[in-house]
C-alpha cells in the first residue's frame, strides 16, 4: 500500500467527489430526523497543501485553487468553497488546509446526526482519530473498510450515506472489490445512499463496472462523470465518475448544474466532457 491521499488533496477529482458529497449531505438534511455517515476509505481527513507531498505534485493549483474568485458556481460548490476558505481563514491567499471527504461531512452534520470512518493504513487512521478527538459524533475505525461495511450497515438511524472512496492501486480488482462490498452492504441496507467514486483512464475499465450496476435490478442508480481528457489512456487520470445508488430526488438536476461549471473552471484544454445517465430508474 503506497497510496497517500497528500499528494493529491484538492485535485480536480477532490473537486469532483467533495461538491457531490456536500449536495447529498445537503439533501439528507432536508429532514430533521438524524443521519449517519459512513466512509469505507477515509483517508487522513485533513491535509497540509505545504507539505512535501503536495509540493511536489502541486495537483490543487488545477483543483480547487481554480474555483477561487469563479462566479456562477453552483450552491455546493459555494458551500464547498466557503469551508475551505474558513479553513484558510489566517492566510486566505496561500491555501494551506485542505479538507478531504471526513472533514467536510463533519463540518455539515447536525447535532442528531453521526459518522463512522474506516482507514486502513495505520498512520492515516492515528491523524483521523486525533483530529476528530473530542468528537462524540464520530468514530474512527482503523479497519478495513470493505470487510467492516457490512457490519456498519443498517446503521441504527436507518437514513445515511456511504462513501466509498478506494485508491485504485489494485487498478481493474478494485472495480470487483468494489462490487462485493457494495452488494453485501446493499442485502443489509437497501435504502442506504450509495456514493461510489472511481477514476476514468481506459473506457474499456469503467463500462463492465457500469454494466455491473446495471444489472443488480436494483432502482435509482445514477452515474456522473468529468472527464478533461480523451478517456483512452492507462498512464493519466482523464476524468472520474460517481455510481449514486439511492440517489436523492430530482439529484440529476444538482449535477446538471454543477459538472458543466465544474467543466468550464476545471477544464485544462480544449477537451471536456460531462455525463449524467441513469444506469437504472424506479
Ligand atoms: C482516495 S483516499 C481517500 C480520500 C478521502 N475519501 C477524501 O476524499 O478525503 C483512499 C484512502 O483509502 C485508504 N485505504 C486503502 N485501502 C483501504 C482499505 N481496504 N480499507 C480502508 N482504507 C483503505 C488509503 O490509505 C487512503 O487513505
Amino acid at each position: 500500500m503506497n497510496y497517500r491521499h497528500a499528494f493529491h488533496a484538492g485535485n480536480f477529482a477532490d473537486v469532483f467527489k467533495h461538491a457531490i458529497l456536500i449536495g447529498l449531505l445537503e439533501s439528507l438534511k432536508a429532514k430533521q430526523t438524524p443521519f449517519c455517515y459512513i466512509e469505507t476509505h477515509a483517508g487522513a481527513g485533513r491535509y497540509d497543501l505545504q507539505s512535501e507531498a503536495a509540493r511536489k505534485t502541486r495537483e490543487y493549483e488545477n483543483g480547487v485553487l481554480r474555483l477561487f474568485g469563479a462566479t456562477r458556481l453552483g450552491s455546493h460548490t459555494h458551500i464547498y468553497l466557503n469551508l475551505v476558505r474558513a479553513l484558510n481563514a489566517a492566510a486566505p491567499h496561500e491555501l494551506s488546509v485542505y479538507p478531504g471527504s471526513p472533514l467536510i461531512a463533519s463540518l455539515l452534520l447536525r447535532e442528531q446526526d453521526r459518522a463512522a470512518l474506516c482507514e486502513w493504513q495505520e498512520d492515516e487512521a492515528g491523524k483521523l482519530k486525533r483530529l476528530f478527538l473530542g468528537d462524540a459524533r464520530i468514530g474512527v475505525h482503523h479497519r478495513d473498510g470493505y470487510t467492516a461495511l457490512a457490519g456498519l450497515v443498517p446503521p441504527r438511524e436507518r437514513r445515511g450515506l456511504v462513501l466509498i472512496d478506494p485508491p485504485f492501486e489494485a487498478q481493474e480488482d478494485e472495480f470487483r472489490a468494489i462490487e462485493t462490498a457494495f452488494a453485501a452492504a446493499y442485502a443489509r441496507w437497501p435504502t442506504g445512499i450509495y456514493a461510489i467514486w472511481y477514476p476514468i483512464k481506459l473506457r474499456q475499465q469503467t463500462l463492465p463496472f457500469q454494466r455491473w450496476f446495471a444489472r443488480q435490478k436494483i432502482p435509482k442508480v445514477l452515474c456522473a462523470e468529468l472527464l478533461l481528457h480523451p478517456d483512452n489512456s492507462a498512464l493519466r487520470l482523464n476524468g472520474c465518475g460517481m455510481i449514486i445508488v439511492n440517489a436523492p430526488w430530482k439529484f440529476d438536476r444538482q449535477l446538471a448544474e454543477l459538472l458543466p461549471s465544474l467543466r468550464q473552471h476545471l477544464g485544462q484544454g480544449r477537451f471536456g466532457q460531462h455525463r449524467i445517465e441513469w444506469l437504472t430508474r424506479e
